[in-house]
């Protein structure tokens, strides 16, 4: 078997996969842009989505990349050997192109040839579709696997719960699964399977055979053309041909867990309790990291991603706690993992004065309203006394106005005699979560909470405004977050330090000056890379071939964006910054009216 670091483990896969054929893209966003079925890109088919349903790739019918993921559905079970929040996923895909066969073939070469993976045969195991009234069993995958050599022993059918992957969100691609596993130890018992969780099969890869689409109704219906998704964890890779038992224990985690133990002086050889600790502060800000890091990268907040992102902030900070590391210091844990990723992903080191702004931000945030819902909390103790049970409104609300985690509250409780009713938690979290479900499907709406006319002018005021400030300040401006309501716009952009007057009225005149031309407003459907030609200004995703609409102002203003705007510029009024103030550090804000020109 091959020692291979992750570094060498990303090269020799794609690799692999260009000399059949693929050819290698770049991984996208983590924030999935344009898709309100999920709120992170979890697999490295999420970008390819339309391409699955059938559009045109420009890069051909067979691709290969290295995508960063996050998953925070198992985010109880991090610090076990094998799950975290974050991860990467080796992928390739077949868009119509090859099937079962090829892939099956390419996946078992790979895991096996001592050229590349070199595992040995003996150690891995296989599951296929057992079937169901809908979908028939997948004999094909079996007698492919068999023909390959493996024993019959080692191949298992398992139904949909196991062996059927997608969608992502809730709708599209999916298809039933051939899964790959490395056998670790002795399964548990005659009934053992990789479906056990005693840890006998580490899951590694992931074929998929995407031929359904799923409806928003629950049905399934076929799709125009048959594709492979495949997925190989990263870190599980690694783990495995390092010789390791856990993620955490591999190269790329190293300096991430070394810093953490040095900082609070206590080892992941000091017990379990202490060891799942370390771990949990190393995931979280790993995973916090690159979600602050990432190029559409956000701040930590009650809906939405930020919402994620907070939770995993403060359960760092409360895990961290329990370990006596003193949480002003997890920026320290975030520095080594830029350090440890910034070659990969660049995007790490060029945002890393937003990621620390922001990271010490919430954990001041959290660390004041610890001490208050402590308060808060004893309070509500001595009231539930009476009951032995602190009731699950209260609970949340320790958790919705304090940032109380609901573990601290059942810790807590537990010290005092009481228990929480945490079904009652649950149901007030759940109407919470809803509410927030209900945001992010608008937010994804194209940006906008209210499409009425008035919000449309004021969008087409942050184009002009946009324009206006790389033409004041420079053409490295470029922006980093807006929002806006009926009364007013927020347009947050990078610059290092405050506007001066003047900077601030040339930008104001210059936005009346576009407004006061009444130039029309045109949008246009093209290619990403045509509107890089272009110089068209806007985020660009990496989803080669995608096509983005582009809003053109006259001369003044190029930008990709959903829209809707005004039709021309002469409709917007007068243009007025009220406010220039930080947002965090290198990233400025500015609040601005259009009021109506008398
Ligand atoms: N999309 C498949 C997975 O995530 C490959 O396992």
């Amino acid at each position: 078997m091959k020692r291979l670091t992750g570094n060498e483990l990303r090269k020799m896969y794609i690799d692999y996969f260009v000399s059949h054929g693929h050819k290698q893209i770049k991984g996208a966003s983590l924030i999935p842009e344009n898709d309100p079925t999920v709120l992170f890109t979890t697999a490295g088919m999420h970008p390819l989505v339309p391409y699955l349903l059938g559009a045109k790739h420009p890069m051909g019918t067979r691709i290969t990349d290295v995508q960063k993921c996050v998953r925070t559905g198992d985010i109880d079970d991090v610090g076990d050997n094998s799950h975290a929040t974050f991860f990467e996923m080796l992928g390739n895909w077949s868009l119509g192109d090859y099937f079962k066969k090829e892939a099956i073939t390419w996946s078992y070469h790979f895991l096996t040839d001592p050229e590349y993976l070199g595992i040995d045969k003996d150690r891995l195991a296989f599951t296929c579709f057992a079937g169901d009234e809908t979908v028939p069993r997948d004999t094909e995958s079996y007698e492919i696997w068999r023909s390959l050599g493996v024993p019959e022993d080692r191949i298992f059918f398992l139904g949909r719960e196991h062996n059927w992957w997608g969608p992502a969100g809730t709708t599209g691609p999916c298809g039933p699964d051939t899964e790959m596993f490395l056998i670790m130890k002795e399964p548990c018992g005659p009934d053992c399977s990789p479906a056990c969780d005693c840890g006998a099969y580490l899951e590694i890869w992931n074929d998929v055979f995407m031929e359904y689409n799923k409806q928003a109704d629950g049905s399934y219906i076929p799709l125009s053309q048959k594709n492979v998704d495949t997925g190989m964890g990263l870190e599980r890779t690694i783990a495995v041909l390092q010789g390791v038992s856990s993620v955490y224990e591999t190269d790329i985690y190293h300096d991430i867990i070394a810093k953490v133990e040095e900082i609070c002086g206590k080892s992941v050889n000091d017990d379990e309790d202490t060891k799942k600790a370390i771990r949990i502060v190393a995931d979280h800000i790993r995973c916090a990291t690159f979600i602050m890091g990432d190029d559409r990268g956000v701040a930590p907040g009650n809906v939405d991603q930020g919402y994620v992102l907070r939770r995993l902030i403060r359960r760092a900070v409360r895990f961290g706690r329990q370990l006596g590391f003193p949480s002003e210091r997890l920026e320290e844990v975030s520095r080594v993992v830029i350090d440890t990723y910034k070659e990969i992903y660049p995007e790490l080191e060029n945002n890393k004065p937003f990621i620390m702004t922001e990271l010490n931000r919430e954990v001041k945030r959290f660390s004041r309203t610890l001490e208050q819902g402590v308060k808060e909390f004893d309070r509500v103790a001595a009231k539930a006394k009476e009951t032995g049970v602190i009731d699950g409104v209260t609970a949340f609300h320790l958790y919705d106005t304090f940032g109380f985690p609901i573990e601290i509250t059942v810790e807590m409780a537990k010290e005092a005699g009481l228990k929480v009713d945490a079904e009652g938690f649950e149901a007030a979290f759940t109407e919470h979560r809803k509410k927030s479900q209900a945001g992010s499907s608008q937010r994804f709406a194209g940006g906008l909470a209210d499409t009425s006319e008035v919000t449309a002018r004021l969008h087409t005021a942050t184009h002009l405004l946009l324009a206006s400030l790389k033409k004041v300040l420079g053409e490295h401006v470029n922006q980093r977050g807006s929002n806006i309501t009926p009364e007013r716009l927020r347009f947050d952009f990078n610059f290092e330090r405050k506007m001066t007057a003047e900077e601030k009225q040339q930008v104001e005149a210059m936005v009346n000056e576009a407004i006061a031309k009444d130039m029309p407003i045109t949008v246009e459907e093209m290619s990403v890379d045509e509107a890089k030609a272009q110089g068209a200004t806007g985020v660009f995703s990496d989803r080669y071939g995608e096509v983005v609409k582009v809003y053109t102002m006259g001369d003044f203003s190029k930008e990709i964006c959903g829209g809707p705007h005004a039709s021309r510029t002469g409709e917007l009024g007068v243009f007025k910054i009220q406010k220039e103030e930080s947002s965090s550090q290198g990233v400025r804000r500015i609040k601005a009216v259009l009021k109506s020109a008398e």
